[in-house]
């Protein structure tokens, strides 16, 4: 059984389906199978960074009706690396130490992070300047963690992603329209792959595959040739402009946030090839579902393999999917190789066997 332990969670970055299922997981496996005690920090580092640190204590009978609930029980935030929080006045500021100091003041033997790759490169430095035993767990619906084939969130995003494209078809084919589907992936185009060729796009353009706008016309031209009178689109938010420029909405933060390439494509299609253009956005409706049973399984996987590397003292690892099971890898090696769609990937080729436009 080992020592008694006291063991805290978090979950940092976007939200996304699953999340609570992990802190279900968690909760069971180390105080039903090893009598320790689990805490719930609010608000991803912000809870360590409060004073008195800000915690949820979880139980067994809090946690079970987790599973299939969305978001996360826990708070989280994308903003405000606590290397470089940006303070009310304006300046930014260094407050790692406060956070490093808030686990030791709870007693906390270790850490377990649930985070995309960002999140995770920031809670591994905290867990090396302050002697944090940190055991990380991949989410994000963009699925861009290294070393691992899946991460949590990805597979409802996909599913929600596809049912979309499934509703598209019919009011597309009605109307004869272009109708374009804008999602969400960051970086990397892998909801637009997947959710592309399960939902029967006919077009699928993705960050990681330069396209040009004659390709995508010439795609929708032989559609017509063929009494095809619509098509359905699915282009990822990270595609940029055929100029190669991001396509972003203004914000507070000045840097601006992608979103608006499907915009952009139904402009440029409608005036090419006077087609009539369509956009959907699905924003973050792909992050705020009950999640798929394969996130839930997922999940449930990772949060007891957590529980277990702590109870054998395995720090500086992330649980990681690898040939149908968990695995652990060192938490530096996940961050350091990004993973983005690759062009040679069996989904790529699989889209090309099927005739689907990548737009190249
Ligand atoms: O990383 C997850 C993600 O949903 C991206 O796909 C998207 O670009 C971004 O977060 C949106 O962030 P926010 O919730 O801050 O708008």
């Amino acid at each position: 059984m080992g020592e008694h332990k006291r063991i805290g969670i978090l979950t940092s970055g976007g939200d996304c389906a699953g999340l609570n299922a992990v802190i279900r997981a968690v909760t069971r496996r180390a105080i039903g199978t090893y009598n320790w005690e689990v805490l719930g920090i609010c608000r991803a580092t912000g809870g360590l960074m409060s004073r008195p640190p800000q915690v949820k204590m979880l139980e067994m009978d809090k946690v079970d009706s987790l599973l299939m609930m969305g978001g996360t029980v826990l708070g989280t935030t994308n903003k405000g690396n606590p290397f470089a929080f940006p303070m009310t006045d304006g300046t930014v500021s260094d407050r790692s130490q406060e956070i490093i100091e808030g686990y030791h003041q709870l007693g906390l033997d270790a850490l377990i992070g649930i985070g995309g790759d960002g999140s995770l490169a920031i809670l591994r430095k905290l867990a090396l300047q302050g002697n944090l035993n940190l055991v990380a767990i991949p989410k994000t619906i963009d699925n861009d963690v290294g070393i691992t084939e899946r991460s949590i969130g990805f597979d409802t995003a996909v599913n929600i992603a596809t049912e979309a494209l499934d509703r598209l078809h019919f009011t597309a084919a009605s109307h004869d329209r272009v109708m374009i589907l804008e999602v969400m992936g960051r970086d990397a185009g892998h909801i637009a792959i997947s959710a592309g060729i399960a939902g029967g796009a006919d077009v699928i353009l993705i960050p990681e595959i330069p396209y040009t706008l004659e390709n995508v016309c010439r795609k929708i031209q032989e559609r017509q040739d063929e009494g095809k009178h619509f098509c359905l689109v699915i282009v990822s938010e990270a595609v940029c402009t055929e100029a190669g420029e991001a396509v972003k909405i203004s914000d507070r933060s000045g840097e601006g946030r992608l979103g608006g390439i499907g915009q952009y494509l139904a402009e440029q299609i409608s005036t090419s090839s006077g087609a009539e253009t369509r956009v959907t956005v699905l924003g973050h409706t792909q992050r705020g579902a009950m999640p798929s049973p394969l996130d839930r399984l997922i999940a449930s996987a990772f949060g007891v393999a957590a529980v277990d590397l702590i109870a054998n003292e395995q720090y500086d690892q992330m649980v990681s999917w690898q040939n149908r099971q968990v695995v652990s890898v060192p938490i530096a090696e996940a961050i350091s190789k990004y993973q983005a769609v690759d062009a040679d990937s069996t989904l790529v080729k699989t889209a090309r066997g099927l005739g689907i436009c990548l737009g190249d």
